[in-house]
């Protein structure tokens, strides 16, 4: 029987067990046996291994995290660091490895197969929502509830206290998150680092709202754009009024998976395994326009995702 293996890597995000699930329970479907590698590259290199059939996927689709656990190896980065980890997966006869993770993830798999002649499929899963190739990552719509759910209880309190708050989310790079947030809570004001903004503007534009009567505020902040401590204590000079900040941090990684996830990490995982049977390896799968897609890896870096515009334009207009 044809062997497989399967691995989350780097950040967790929500819906990388539905991701396990499906990619176990589908290459059984396919009659072919597959492992688990805990902790990403660091377990590869290590060697830690463990069988999965059905059973070892039970009760893990509305799980957050990663039953497999994850990592960050920096050993994986060097030749030699590699040159282990493909020892592994020769030695156990593992002939094709999935590997569910960010943009470095899939560094990896892209350098498996491409420098070692391993055969590796990507799966795109980040909060961040930062890989090309694909619509949506794995991950992204789940921390995008979490940080709107903090943005409905937070407005409680900014209007009962006339006060503004700075909320940050995450994005280091990309403000995928913020804008989704911003949109979806009503923000009067998104930072994110593909628009660069004055803060000098946003705090005008709140003293005129003030002068007017309104009184509170929200403004989220993707942190790639500026730390929300750091706005906040720059709009409170500018206003007068009492700014708060909130960080809302690793809260946006964890949590049970909306069912947009569990369904896209659903038809990832089982489409990763699809292109293994197919012969096509070296791709990562994605989802464009609601279809399942598959692109070259590199797809994910190579090419530039940016945020929709209009979305943006219509954030400022609305918060007006
Ligand atoms: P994510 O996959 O969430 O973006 P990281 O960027 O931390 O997370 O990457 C996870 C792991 O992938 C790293 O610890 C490293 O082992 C491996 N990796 C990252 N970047 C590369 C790269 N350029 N080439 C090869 N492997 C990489
Ligand atoms: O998964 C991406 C991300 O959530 C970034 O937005 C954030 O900066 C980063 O991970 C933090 O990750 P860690 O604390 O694991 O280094």
């Amino acid at each position: 029987m044809k062997r497989i293996a399967v691995m989350t890597s780097g950040g967790d995000a929500p819906g990388m067990n539905a991701a396990i699930r499906a990619v176990v329970r589908r290459a059984i479907h396919h009659g072919l046996e597959a492992f688990g590698v805990r902790r990403g590259y660091l377990g590869l290199i290590q060697g830690e291994f463990e069988p999965m059939p059905a059973t070892a996927v039970s009760g893990i689709i509305n799980r957050g995290g990663t039953m497999l656990l994850t990592a960050r190896s920096p050993e994986f980065l060097t030749e030699e660091g590699q040159g282990r980890a493909v020892e592994q997966l020769k030695s156990r006869d593992i002939g094709t490895l999935i590997v569910i993770g960010g943009d470095g993830s899939l560094h990896g798999a892209y350098d498996l197969w491409h420098k070692w002649g391993v055969p590796t499929v990507g799966v795109p899963a980040s909060i961040d929502n930062d890989l090309a190739g694909t619509d949506f990552s794995i991950g992204f719509h789940t921390a995008v509830n979490t940080g709107v759910d903090a943005i409905d209880k937070i407005r409680d309190t900014a209007v009962s206290h006339d006060r503004i708050f700075v909320v940050e989310v995450m994005g280091r790079r990309v403000g995928f998150i913020a804008l989704e947030v911003g949109l979806a809570g009503g923000a009067e004001a998104i930072l994110i680092p593909e628009m660069p903004t004055e803060i000098t503007k946003v705090g005008t534009t709140i003293k005129q709202g003030r002068r007017r009567g309104k009184n509170s505020y929200i403004i989220v902040v993707a942190e790639g754009a500026g730390r929300g401590i750091a706005v906040a204590a720059d709009i409170e000079a500018i206003t007068g009024a009492e700014t708060r900040a909130t960080v809302l941090g690793h809260l946006q990684r964890g949590g049970v998976p909306t069912s947009a996830d569990r369904v896209l990490a659903t038809r990832l995982g089982a489409a990763a395994v699809d292109l293994i049977v197919d012969g096509r390896v070296g791709n990562m799968v994605g989802t464009q326009a609601n279809q399942v897609s598959v692109s070259p890896i590199e797809t994910a870096w190579l090419q530039h995702k940016t945020i929709d515009q209009s979305l943006y334009e219509l954030a400022l207009v609305l918060a007006t």
